[in-house]
């Protein structure tokens, strides 16, 4: 089976090209092989790679930027997607497309399904909800939601917790963390697994088209910040954990709104998936184990 996988130097797609099952030719690529932006250069490798899948895993992730820079986004996020669905659509191929809990406004309270209305709060999730759109209206592509993402690599808010919590703990300061949006940390290792395995259940074609992906559990910014430290300290990557000091979004204003409560219901996915929960806590000490 021959894989196109995009987006090879972001933190996903790391963990994708240090899991490639036996039996998959994988052609990767970063932006330097591929402009996700330049929507007749993703249509034009589907026709010449002519892929079994694209694992469209590249995205502009900038959330407070890409209130900035819309256009930017739109493309990566939204177009791309549709010049790849468009052109598997004339070779036969699949496509799976990453998507956030960000097409979700967070204020139902409880936990999203995957066929609810998305109502995204800003530019990143409206780009990534056009994305969702588009891919679906081409029957060959499956979706997978994700959130909060982070691994041992790349950039995201465990490592930067970790540096924050080693420079804070030295000043003797606390950490200040924003305790009033819930929704489920998830890891690279298990999030890499989840996607081989969404491309793999393919033998099914009745397979659900929108699949919801986190780690098991809910947790505020605050919690997982917590976790990062008693983890890391526990593990010995970090000497001393700070003391980290719930805050509101009130107190922490960014240029995006994020929504307040985006846990995903995993449930029916992780069934078609074949693949046990994972608490988040038991997730962020395998990564914190791969960090050392
Ligand atoms: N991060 C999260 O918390 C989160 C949450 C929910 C869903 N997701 C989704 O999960 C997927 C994987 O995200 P991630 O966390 O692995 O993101 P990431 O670490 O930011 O990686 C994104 C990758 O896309 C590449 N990219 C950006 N613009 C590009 C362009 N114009 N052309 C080619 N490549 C481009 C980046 O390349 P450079 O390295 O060169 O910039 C990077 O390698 C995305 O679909 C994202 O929307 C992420």
């Amino acid at each position: 089976m021959k894989v196109l996988l995009t987006g090879r130097s972001g933190q996903l797609g790391q963990a994708l090209m240090a899991s490639v099952p036996d039996g998959v030719e994988l052609v990767a690529t970063s932006r330097v092989e591929l402009d996700l932006a330049d929507s007749a250069a993703c249509r034009r490798i589907v026709e010449e790679q002519r892929p079994d899948w694209v694992l469209n895993a590249g995205a502009y992730t900038a959330v407070d930027q890409a209130e900035q820079e819309p256009a930017l986004a739109e493309a990566v996020n939204a177009q791309a997607p549709a010049a790849f669905a468009a052109a598997l659509q004339q070779t036969g191929g699949r496509l799976l497309q990453l998507s956030t809990d960000f097409v979700f406004n967070g204020a139902q309270g409880h936990p999203y399904g995957p066929e609810q209305p998305r109502q995204p709060l800003g530019v990143y999730g409206a780009s990534k909800a056009r994305g969702e759109q588009v891919a679906l209206q081409h029957r060959q592509a499956r979706l997978l939601r994700t959130s909060w993402v982070y691994g041992p690599v790349g950039k995201n808010f465990c490592r930067t917790m970790l540096r924050l919590h080693a420079a804070k703990a030295d000043e003797g300061e606390p950490l200040k963390v924003v305790a009033d949006q819930v929704g489920c940390p998830t890891s690279t290792l298990t999030l890499a697994k989840a996607c081989w395995r969404a491309i793999g259940i393919d033998a099914n074609p009745d397979g659900p088209q929108v699949l919801h992906w986190s780690d098991a559990g809910a947790a505020s910014w605050y919690d997982f910040a917590v976790a990062i430290g008693e983890l890391a300290q526990a593990q010995g990557l970090l000497r001393q954990a700070a003391t980290v000091e719930p805050i509101t979004t009130a107190d922490y204003p960014t240029p995006a709104t994020r929504p307040s409560y985006s846990l995903l219901d995993c449930t029916a996915s992780r069934q078609a998936l074949g693949l046990p929960a994972v608490h988040w806590r038991d997730a962020l000490a395998e990564v914190l184990a791969r960090a050392q």
